[in-house]
């Protein structure tokens, strides 16, 4: 018998790469590869890449480059350039580099398998369609090795919002949601295989709908679903955007207790003025109400968010309702950046803010995020909270998890098993982790 062939995927973005990335390797798999490692060890390299950030197509078309040597080393070295900048570029990263084999888009993923085929037999391979049929369902299920405690679940994917700045409808096409027996077959496998808690992912994930016994159903009562799984202990879920933030939704975080009390919940601006030009559908007013109704449902919940400075025509009175909103909400962590343009995006024609102006904005805005996450943290200290072990710590008998609150927090004196979910005092805190105590 042959060795087998290994495959080794770099991925970049968003979690929604990375389940991506677990499931290709595994459609590979049944073509005999397993994981490489590093990529000087790789029979066929995979980069799933991330259209999000600045530069995006630049910085992998210089990635690349570096693999040129590989290829030359090993000419039956197979690459691949997977993800947004694949559906974005297509064909123009075969142009730009000839040795790239194959380009899939994000939709396309079920047709690795004859893909790697064709690209053995030396041919090209390029898709990236958008195929009526659902990818996950043409994936095979995952294989049953034993997992960690915590795993992401795909639910729903793509986007209809076209906020002016985004390139992810545009990336990974129209919104489009999983029926829901397949979503809660792959979570009774996950636990099966010892995943305690699942984070249900989407670009627009309180937007679900999927298909049900009886009809469509929304993303809280899949919640409701899933808590019936014996086994799965907490479930989260990310990105919602704040129109799609429902009564039923709002009212599980009160009332169902494998809810974690995390919500990712991005505004972008506070300016209704730059909402309005971001095309966002909803004022920071509307924002505020659904997180006070969020807080009355359950007051302990941690809020992130994400922001965007100096989107074209942001005046400094803009950028000062963004800190008020801020200073409003209190956010527990948050993900903050510069606007930088993508072609094809409507915000991309329009004028653009001074780029010092915009990093100076930038600054600020983060030195109040960072002095809120740490209040919150050290408004920690002293409470008993639950904390999911993943996996022993640096110092002797330490363990590592995640807090209830999504905090890391480093257990001492913990003889406990990874997988287990420990009660915990929090004792101290530092700059991004808590410290705490078993309590049992
Ligand atoms: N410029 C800056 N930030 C952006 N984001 C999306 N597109 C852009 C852009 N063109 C940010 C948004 C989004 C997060 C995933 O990335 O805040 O919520
Ligand atoms: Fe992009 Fe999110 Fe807006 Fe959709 S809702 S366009 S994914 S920022």
């Amino acid at each position: 018998m042959s060795a087998p062939k290994k495959l080794f995927i770099k991925t970049y973005g968003c979690q929604m790469n990375v389940y991506d990335s677990e499931r290709m390797a595994e459609a590979l798999g049944e073509k005999g590869y397993v994981e490489a490692k590093t990529a000087d060890d790789a029979d066929m390299i995979l980069l799933n890449t991330c259209h999000i950030r600045e530069k995006a197509a630049e910085k992998i078309y210089s990635e690349l480059g570096r693999f040129k040597g590989l290829k030359a080393a090993k000419p039956d070295l197979k690459i691949g350039v997977a993800g947004c900048v694949a559906q974005a570029e297509g064909q123009e990263i075969m142009r730009r580099q000839p040795m790239v084999d194959l380009v899939v888009g994000p939709q396309s993923y079920h047709r690795l398998p004859e893909m790697e085929t064709k690209i053995r037999q030396g041919e090209k391979a390029l898709d990236t369609d958008f195929p009526e049929e659902d990818k996950f369902e043409k994936l095979k299920s995952r294989p049953k090795a034993k997992r960690g405690p915590t795993a992401f679940l795909t639910v729903q994917e793509g986007c209809d919002k076209f906020c002016a700045f985004c390139v992810v409808p545009y990336t990974r096409g129209a919104e489009v949601s999983r029926p829901a027996d397949r979503i809660l077959t792959e979570a009774r496998d996950l636990v099966e295989r010892g995943v305690r808690e699942i984070t249900l992912l989407g670009q627009n994930v309180n937007a679900y709908h999927g298909a049900g016994e009886n009809g469509d159903l929304t993303l809280a009562q899949l919640i409701w679903q899933l808590d019936k799984v014996d086994g799965l202990e907490r479930i989260r879920f990310t990105t919602s955007h704040p129109n799609d933030m429902m009564d039923d939704l709002i009212e599980a975080h009160g009332t169902c207790t494998k809810l974690m009390p995390y919500l990712h919940l991005p505004v972008q601006s506070g300016s209704d003025k730059i909402l309005k030009r971001m095309n966002r559908s909803h004022t920071a007013e509307s924002y505020l109400r659904v997180v006070e109704k969020i807080r009355a449902a359950r007051p302990d919940i941690l809020l992130s968010g994400d922001f965007i400075v100096g989107f074209p025509e942001e005046t400094e009175a803009d950028f000062q309702a963004t800190l008020d909103l801020i200073e409003e909400v209190k956010y527990g962590t948050a993900y903050s950046f510069k606007y930088s343009t993508r072609p094809g995006t409507p915000a991309a024609e329009r004028p653009q803010v001074d780029d010092a102006e915009a990093s100076e904005r930038l600054q600020r805005l983060q030195a109040l995020l960072s002095r809120q996450q740490r209040e919150i943290q050290e408004s920690m200290v002293g409470r008993e909270v639950g904390v999911l072990l993943e996996k022993p710590g640096r110092l002797p008998g330490q363990m590592v998890g995640k807090s209830d609150y999504l905090h890391s927090v480093h257990v001492s004196d913990c003889n406990r098993e990874v997988g287990d979910l420990a009660r915990v005092r929090i004792m101290a805190s530092s700059t991004n982790s808590l410290a705490g105590e078993l309590i049992r």
